[in-house]
């Protein structure tokens, strides 16, 4: 089995961002981590990010529609384009496999914009606020799901 993990706009300046919000692991950690947990259940995970919308609708057509042997599953953290990108949602929905949506933050708890996301309606689910163990918490979904 194959999935992605996606990561938007400044979440490679994790570990140094805003760390009352973000917490101090690097994205190169959490990459690390969930690729290594990962293989232990033989499932290939390919790791993304970008600060560029367009670079992640590319990278979505490229390892879905236009691969030879498409992901089962996304764990994306949109980060901004959360809020604004109709682009990386009809990606996803192009795609049509499974995906799950996470927040380092609890985006609810913060200024009224971040509380709307273009993602979540479609999502299998949402995690938000419990920092990066949220990104385990979807790998451990999609062990238990695919
Ligand atoms: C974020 C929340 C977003 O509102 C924000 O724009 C981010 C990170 C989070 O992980 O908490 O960049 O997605």
């Amino acid at each position: 089995k194959k999935l992605a993990l996606i990561n938007g706009a400044n979440l490679h300046l994790l570990g140094k961002r805003e760390p009352h919000l973000y917490g101090t692991t690097t994205l190169h950690d959490i990459e690390q981590r969930l690729q290594a947990q990962a293989a232990q259940h033989a499932i290939e995970l390919i790791a993304f990010q970008s600060n560029h919308e367009g670079a992640i609708v590319d990278f979505i057509g490229e390892i879905g529609l236009l691969a030879a042997r498409p992901v089962d599953g996304i764990i994306i953290n949109p980060a901004a384009f959360t809020h604004s990108s109709i682009a990386i949602r009809d990606a996803l929905s192009a795609l049509n496999k499974p995906f799950i949506e996470v927040h380092l933050s609890n985006v609810h708890a913060r200024e009224p914009f971040r509380s709307h996301s273009y993602f979540s309606d479609k999502a299998v689910g949402v995690i938000c606020g419990l920092g990066d163990i949220g990104y385990d918490m979807a790998l451990q979904w999609f062990i238990k799901n695919l």
